[in-house]
């Protein structure tokens, strides 16, 4: 059998194989952020279709952090009893499921609905790559977010999720203070890698006192930005090193503040020859090499042969997906049968490109597709029957 589809422990955690559902937005909360039947049916689907692991979508924990209108929210406890449906959703199926812990700091643009500014670290005057208006979070503000991200793992917990994932990747809060191209600040939240870390470290400490010493903590962390000037990969590999020695149980490592077009993002295009798959897997390989703690590899991987390999070297422990799980939330069940199967994601991000719009996740180019088929075969049909079908 494949090692991918072992049985396997992360912290106190058994999951039945290696695969975990990358973090996905999916636009479909209700407008107060809470839990809808909606959703509830997109994780049974994925834990039926064998997902060892499913992290949640974005979740934030306070809502300054708040990104998008229809984003889940953990900020507070009356959204413990919706989590707690999606978490025994999962568990009927025999999945684990973690909830992605969220703070969009100078993306958090929804909160401007409410009259206010989002704000990160710095306010960077010329940023190629960023032109909204945010301010500077003040010391109090910072130790407000620390808190909330301890009060939303109690909640996690209480609600039954088996583990936490902080979202430190992709530019929001945690990356914008990791790198020192959106921290410029001068106080012991900004300058040493240490003090730029501060954050991650102070939050990991208060989700273990709200969570106890067993609770896995679990962290996504973009260990390169996305264009020149920003956060070095030789940062970041020292990034995880250090989060690894505080105490987080599992990184999965991705890419930090984007840069221009989908080539300098997490998301890249065009994964159409095997160089082009598995984009970030060396990064991956030099973190796992380094640290005594699991690793999860995500990004463009597409082939169960690939995914083999990297686990069998040590260069990952499990491997991550989002774009083919929302073409195919049976996936995992599929190369389960036959590992050979292709996913039949193209990777164009018109998934995303829907969410952004404000549209629920689907599978935009599939169900396009599909659309053109059905409409192909009502017009034979039609032929067929002299147009009265
Ligand atoms: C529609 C969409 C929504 C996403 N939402 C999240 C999210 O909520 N949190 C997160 O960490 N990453 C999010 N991502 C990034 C993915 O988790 C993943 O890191 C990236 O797509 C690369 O993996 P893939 O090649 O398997 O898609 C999202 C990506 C897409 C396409």
């Amino acid at each position: 059998m494949s090692i991918l589809f072992e049985s396997t422990r992360l912290k106190n955690m058994t999951l039945s194989n290696r695969f975990v559902r990358s973090a996905t937005y999916d636009g479909l909360s209700d407008p107060t952020g809470r839990v809808t039947d909606r959703q509830i049916s997109l994780i049974d689907d994925l834990a039926a279709g064998g997902v060892g692991l499913i992290v949640t979508a974005i979740t934030y924990v306070h809502p300054s952090g708040q990104v998008s209108s229809f984003m889940n929210s953990i900020a507070d406890d009356a959204c413990i009893p919706g989590l707690q449906k999606l978490a025994r959703t999962a568990h009927q199926r025999g999945a684990r499921i973690a909830v992605q812990l969220y703070h969009g700091g100078r993306e958090a643009r929804f909160v401007k609905t409410r009259g206010q500014l989002p704000a990160g670290p710095s306010v960077i005057t010329c940023d190629p790559f960023y032109r909204w208006n945010y301010r500077e979070m003040t010391e109090e503000e910072i130790q407000v977010v620390v808190h909330a991200f301890g009060q939303a793992a109690r909640r996690a917990r209480e609600a039954g999720f088996d583990a936490v994932q902080i979202h430190g990747a992709h530019g929001y809060l945690f990356s914008q203070f990791l790198s020192p191209f959106t921290n410029q600040r001068e106080d012991k939240w900004g300058g040493s890698l240490e003090n730029r870390l501060r954050l991650h470290t102070e939050v990991y400490q208060a989700i273990r006192r709200e969570t106890g010493a067993d609770y896995p903590v679990l962290i996504k962390l973009g260990v390169e930005d996305g264009f020149t000037g920003g956060l070095t990969i030789a940062e970041g590999i020292q990034a995880a090193l250090m989060l690894a020695d505080a105490g987080y149980d599992a990184l999965e490592i991705s890419s930090g503040v984007r840069g221009e077009k989908y080539e300098g993002t997490e998301y890249k295009t065009k994964i159409l020859k095997p160089s082009r798959e598995g984009y970030f897997r060396k990064w991956a390989r030099d973190i796992k090499q380094k640290i005594g703690v699991p690793v999860i590899a995500v990004g463009g991987l597409k082939s169960v042969a690939m995914m083999e390999e990297m686990v069998r070297r040590g260069e990952a422990d499990f491997v991550s997906l989002c774009r083919p799980l929302i073409s195919e939330p049976d996936l995992i069940r599929s190369w389960n049968a036959d590992p050979g199967k292709k996913p039949r994601c193209l990777y164009c991000n018109q998934c995303l490109e829907a969410v952004h719009r404000g549209i629920p996740l689907y599978c935009v180019a599939f169900s396009k597709k599909e659309q053109a088929a059905s409409e192909s075969s009502a017009a034979k049909r039609r032929s067929k029957s002299g147009g009265n079908s």
